[in-house]
């Protein structure tokens, strides 16, 4: 990343907003902290005192079954936290409870899109789980293996990650809407040897054909042997004689019980891939110990977790909010968690309220593009149900503007429920910056405050404080237990993009600033990511996509900011001399790149030119092209530009 490309915040009126609204006392009080006095001292206790606090919290809320001789170790920027403790992450998310009041307690209630519902108590689920890890022992799975998951929203996608957790394999779960390509360079990159899929999933009332795409990522894998597929669409699929075996005819052979095995807790617990500044995603791992009690602890303090919540997190399993709010977090905490497989607005574009109605969620977690679509379906949608069970209402993926945290507030919270806006990334593994709900006064668009523990810092390239008032590079001084350890396969990637980034410190590639009460505000982005309905994807990852194709000869992709989405994608492209302009063109190119990536990689704008904007050293000057995508027009300084010929030509309109 160079800084004449660093992104300027982007959200304007995040820096005009002063707006301040106080916890509600009588409508909420919270389990864990009385006020903010408690919470101040707290957290500088967690500051001053780290491996004491970690020590204490460790012991509190999580299950070993030996405890840790070490708290903290560090070393070529590898992380080790709660050395020679041994624990299983399903036992703390399921053993414990069904030996507790809660075994007959409702652990997930999921509803499909066509309108069917299951509910699987902690019992029933803890059996299902027991006899999942007996199946995938059974293929031939052991301790350490990986396997990748692929799947829709089905209860059979957590009952497959817990099962890993049981015996020790590590997942790498793919989103269900990425495309063959994308599941087949994550299966290799982590070399998985098995791979848990179904025939398909319901989206916007058809069924999506899983399996085929499977099928086409596995031509190219050689380390995958078996294929277990669950039966959800009843669509006819190819089944492979040797590799391929129905899940429900696999569990019959059998039994549903399985004891958890004693894991280390840096043993590996996934690998998740995100996008960064590469072509290449890359696979964050995370391990045992560390990210469980990062997911149990906000998971509590943050969200305020009562014995009678229904949580309703709105991710995919695929990105990291499922992994950690879906499914291991509310589960460590032994709450209900409520799923839902489908499209938001289908069949009707009430559906989410309708849901929470029937299903009286309690805590919804969303993305702030969820809330923009819906404001613009109208409020009429939401006040035709009661949504009167609802008693929080979080936000996560990307920076909520204004405008959409009031809508959320007023609208969907009926001004009773506590906005609870999360910063985090994949690497962090769990909530970063957030308010205590009903604890810490909110102000609309920012992220308010740190977790225990956590001590944010805004510096400018050169590792010095950043002006408050100018913002800066977001930072984090010291490690934490729920951090990433490695990107699999490439530690030097993960210490050169995140520890050396800035010298000694965390270097999260979002830029921020923080007010006079200390509070943080995220302005995005500051490296080539770019972040669409709160997903995020490498511009370089997009471009490498595009010059496959044979009429491309060059790509260049910048976001600019869309009302909906928060970001949008156009991509400027040079064609190959040999290429006909033809008016399907641009239709073609955006569906090779879809097919490469997946759906969300869809450009909002494709833009021919007979050359790209670029330095003397032939970087191409991606500001310039954000500028233009953005304005139309170029304001910024282009004293390094080669030749200027281009930006006229890029300029001109291009009329198809
Ligand atoms: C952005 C998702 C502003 C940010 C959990 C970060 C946010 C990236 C927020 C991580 C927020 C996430 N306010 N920006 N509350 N939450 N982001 O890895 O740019 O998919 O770096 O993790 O999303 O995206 P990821």
């Amino acid at each position: 990343m160079s800084k004449s490309d660093t992104q300027k915040p982007s959200i304007e009126n995040l820096l005009h907003e002063n707006r301040k609204f106080k916890p509600q006392k009588k409508s909420f009080s919270h389990y864990f902290l009385q006020d903010m006095s408690h919470y101040l001292k707290l957290y500088k206790n967690s500051i001053k005192n780290p491996e004491s606090f970690w020590t204490r919290m460790a012991s509190e809320h999580l299950d070993f079954f030996k405890k840790w001789k070490k708290v903290f170790a560090w070393k070529d920027c590898k992380a080790q936290w709660f050395l020679g403790a041994t624990l299983n992450v399903s036992y703390n998310c399921l053993d414990r409870h069904v030996q507790s009041d809660r075994k007959n307690k409702a652990a997930l209630i999921w509803e499909g899109e066509p309108g069917e519902t299951r509910t699987l108590t902690y019992l029933q689920l803890s059996l299902e789980v027991a006899k999942c890890a007996n199946m995938l022992k059974g293929i031939g799975l052991h301790k350490g293996d990986k396997i990748a998951i692929y799947m829709p929203l089905i209860p059979e996608a957590v009952i497959a990650m817990l099962a890993c957790t049981r015996i020790g394999v590590v997942h790498t779960v793919v989103f269900g809407g990425f495309s063959s390509s994308s599941l087949r360079d994550r299966i290799l990159d982590s070399n998985c040897k098995a791979l848990i899929t179904a025939d398909g999933g319901f989206r916007k009332g058809s069924a999506v054909k899983m399996k085929e795409m499977a099928d086409e990522a596995l031509k190219e894998t050689p380390s995958i042997k078996n294929v277990i597929v669950v039966k959800r669409t009843h669509e006819k699929v190819k089944m492979f004689p040797k590799r391929d075996i129905w899940w429900h005819e696999l569990a019959e052979n059998y039994s549903d019980s399985c004891v958890a095995e004693q894991l280390a807790a840096e043993h590996p617990l996934f690998i998740l891939y995100t996008s960064g500044t590469t072509g290449k995603p890359k696979g964050l791992m995370h391990t045992t110990a560390g990210y469980l009690l990062g997911v149990t602890l906000t998971t509590k303090y943050l969200f305020d977790i009562k014995e009678t919540d229904i949580f309703w997190c709105t991710a995919d399993v695929g990105w990291v909010t499922g992994h950690s709010y879906l499914v291991y977090g509310p589960l460590s905490c032994g709450a209900t968690v409520f799923m839902y497989e489908g499209a938001p607005i289908y069949p009707e574009p009430d559906r989410f309220w309708k849901m929470i109605a029937k299903h009286k969620v309690t805590i919804l977690y969303t993305a702030p593009t969820a809330i923009r679509s819906f404001i613009r379906l109208g409020k009429e949608l939401p006040k035709k149900h009661d949504l009167s069970s609802l008693r929080l209402l979080g936000t996560v993926g990307e920076p909520i503007n204004p405008e959409a945290w009031i809508w959320y507030y007023e609208v969907i919270g009926n001004k009773k429920c506590p906005i609870v806006d999360t910063w985090w990334q994949t690497e962090t593994g769990a909530v970063m910056i957030a308010p205590f709900s009903g604890v810490t006064p909110t102000k609309p668009g920012s992220a308010t405050l740190p977790m225990f523990g956590i001590e944010p810092i805004i510096l400018n390239k050169d590792g010095t404080p950043a002006k408050k008032k100018d913002g800066g590079f977001l930072c984090i001084k010291k490690p934490w237990p729920y951090m990433a350890r490695t990107i699999y396969g490439d530690h030097e990637r993960y210490k050169k993009t995140y520890w050396q980034e800035i010298e000694g410190v965390y270097f999260t590639g979002d830029g921020a600033r923080q007010d006079k009460d200390g509070y943080f505000w995220i302005m995005g982005r500051v490296d080539d990511v770019i972040n669409v309905s709160g997903h995020r994807l490498g511009t370089m990852e997009i471009e490498s996509a595009a010059v496959e194709h044979p009429l491309v000869a060059e790509c260049a992709v910048v976001g600019r900011p869309d009302a909906i989405k928060g970001q949008g994608i156009v991509a400027f492209i040079t064609l190959k001399k040999s290429a006909n302009i033809n008016p399907m063109l641009k239709e073609e190119i955006a569906k090779f790149i879809i097919k490469q990536i997946g759906a969300l990689a869809r450009p909002d704008e494709i833009r021919f030119s007979d050359s790209l904007p670029k330095t003397r050293s032939g970087k191409i000057m991606r500001r310039l092209l954000r500028e233009l995508a953005t304005t139309g027009d170029i304001k910024g300084d282009t004293t390094t530009l080669e030749d200027f010929s281009v930006l006229e030509k890029l300029r001109e309109k291009d009329e198809d």
